[in-house]
C-alpha cells in the first residue's frame, strides 16, 4: 500500500457523522442542513437539453485537452467576465470539476524528491489542497486567516525559509468558508514571492460567479493581467460549473493560465484518464454561454442572505462575506468569550432544533504559533443553499436556540 495514505485526515464531514452519532434530533422539526456546501437550485433546462441533444456523443472517446468548441466557450466566458484574452488551444483545458483538478494539480506540479517540498494552504481551507500536498509528498504550511480582516488569510504569517521550501500555493477566492475575496494588493504580493522563491500558485475560483456587491470578485488572471504579466507565468486558475450553473452533478469545470503549466497538466491528466464525457462537454460549453441562469442564480443568493442575516445578527457575530453562499459565524458574541465550544454548540442545535451547521474546527487545522491555534474554533459554517424559506427557518430557530442558551447561562 502506497504509505502516504496513511497521513490523510478524515474528512469534515465524516468527522461531524461520528460526533453527531449518538444525536437524536428533535422529531418535532422536520430537518434542515446547513452542512454540506451542495448547490440546491434548479439546474437551468438549456443545459439538461444540451446534455440530452448531445446523447450521440456516447459512441466515441473524447480527447483529453477538450473539444475546441467547449474550449472556446470557455475562453469566451473568461473575455467577457474578466476582460482577459486567452489562447484557447495552450491557455484553456477542461477538468471533471475543480476538485479533481485541485488534487491531479499538485501531483503535477510537486518534485517530491526536492528537500523540504511545501505546499502553502490557507486555514480554515477546503480538505483536497491538504490530501493533494500529502499525497504528492509534499508538506503543508497553514496560513491562518484574520477575523479583522474579514477572515482574509494573513500570507505574512509565512516566513522567507518556508517560502524558499514552497513549490505550490493554493489561494482561495473567494473563500471557503469565509466568503473573503482577495484585492489586488494581495495578488502583487503573491506574484513578488512567487517570482523570487519560483512556487506555482493554484487559484480556487469555484465561488467567484456568487457574490453580494455590485462589483464581481477579481479573478487571478485578471490581477495577473493587470499587474503586467500576460502570460500568467506560474499561475493557474480553477473555475467551476457546479456552483455557478447549479450542477455539481455533472462535474465539470476549467483550468487555465500559463500554458506551459498546462502543457504538463494535460500530460499527467492524459495517463489519469480525466477527460471529459462528449455530452458533458457540450453542456458545459451552453451553460459557459449563457449568463442570464447565472444572475437569477445570484439573485436567489442574495435574498437568502438578505432576509437571513437580520436575523442572526443580533444572535451572532456574523457578516455578510464578500461572496460564496456561506455564513462564518462566531457563536460568541461578546469578546470575553471569543472560543466557546462550537462543537457542543452544533450538537446542541442539532439534538433541539434539527438544524445542520458544520463547527468550524473541523474545517481546520491546529498550529500551535497560532493565536488562536485553530482558526475555526468558536465559528460555525452555514451553507445557505437550502431554497429561501428553508433558510429562514432555519435562521429563527438558530436565534431561539441562542435566546435558550443565552437564559440558560
Ligand atoms: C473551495 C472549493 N473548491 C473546490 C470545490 C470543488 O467543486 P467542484 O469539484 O464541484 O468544481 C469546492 C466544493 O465544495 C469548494 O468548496
Amino acid at each position: 500500500m502506497n504509505p502516504l495514505l496513511q497521513r490523510l485526515h478524515p474528512y469534515p464531514f465524516e468527522r461531524w457523522r461520528e460526533l453527531t452519532a449518538g444525536i437524536t434530533p428533535n422529531p418535532a422539526y422536520r430537518p434542515i442542513s446547513l452542512g454540506i456546501g451542495e448547490p440546491k437550485h434548479a439546474t437551468p433546462a438549456l443545459i439538461e437539453e444540451a446534455l440530452m441533444a448531445a446523447l450521440p456523443g456516447l459512441s466515441s472517446y473524447p480527447a483529453t485537452a477538450g473539444e475546441p468548441v467547449l474550449r472556446e466557450a470557455i475562453a469566451g466566458w473568461v473575455q467577457r467576465r474578466y476582460g482577459v484574452a486567452l489562447n484557447a488551444g495552450t491557455q484553456v483545458l477542461p477538468v471533471t470539476g475543480s476538485r479533481e483538478a485541485l488534487f491531479a494539480f499538485a501531483q503535477t506540479v510537486i518534485n517530491p524528491t526536492r528537500p523540504g517540498a511545501t505546499v502553502v494552504c490557507p486555514n480554515p481551507f477546503y480538505q483536497i489542497y491538504e490530501g493533494a500536498a500529502l499525497l504528492a509528498g509534499a508538506q503543508t504550511c497553514f496560513v491562518p486567516s484574520v477575523p479583522s480582516r474579514n477572515f482574509a488569510a494573513d500570507w505574512a504569517a509565512v516566513d522567507d525559509a518556508t517560502w524558499a521550501r514552497t513549490q505550490l500555493l493554493y489561494v482561495c477566492s473567494p473563500g471557503n468558508p469565509t466568503g473573503a475575496v482577495m484585492p489586488l494588493a494581495e495578488w502583487k504580493w503573491l506574484f513578488e514571492l512567487s517570482d523570487r522563491h519560483g512556487f506555482v500558485i493554484a487559484s480556487d475560483e469555484c465561488y467567484s460567479e456568487i457574490y453580494f456587491g455590485d462589483s464581481p470578485p477579481l479573478g487571478s488572471l485578471q490581477a495577473a493581467r493587470a499587474l503586467g504579466r500576460p502570460d500568467f507565468r506560474r499561475l493557474v486558475a480553477f473555475t467551476s460549473l457546479s456552483k455557478r450553473s447549479n450542477v455539481p452533478g455533472l462535474r465539470s469545470g476549467f483550468v487555465a493560465g500559463d500554458a506551459e503549466l498546462l502543457k504538463a497538466f494535460l500530460l499527467y491528466r492524459t495517463y489519469h484518464g480525466s477527460a471529459m464525457s462528449p455530452l458533458v462537454q457540450r453542456a458545459s460549453a451552453a451553460a459557459w454561454a449563457d449568463e442570464k441562469h447565472v444572475v437569477a442564480n445570484r439573485e436567489l443568493y442574495r435574498q437568502k442572505f438578505a432576509q437571513v442575516l437580520p436575523v442572526l445578527q443580533p444572535v451572532l457575530d456574523v457578516q455578510r462575506p464578500d461572496a460564496a453562499f456561506y455564513l462564518w459565524a462566531g457563536i460568541a458574541t461578546s469578546a470575553a468569550a471569543p472560543l466557546a465550544n462550537e462543537v457542543a454548540w452544533a450538537q446542541g442545535l442539532l439534538a433541539q432544533y434539527n438544524v445542520n451547521v458544520l463547527p468550524g474546527r473541523l474545517l481546520a487545522r491546529e498550529v500551535a504559533q497560532h493565536t488562536p491555534p485553530n482558526p475555526g474554533a468558536g465559528r460555525i459554517r452555514m451553507a445557505l443553499v437550502a431554497p429561501v424559506a428553508e433558510c429562514l427557518e432555519a435562521a429563527e430557530r438558530i436565534a431561539a436556540y441562542c435566546a435558550q442558551q443565552r437564559q440558560a447561562a
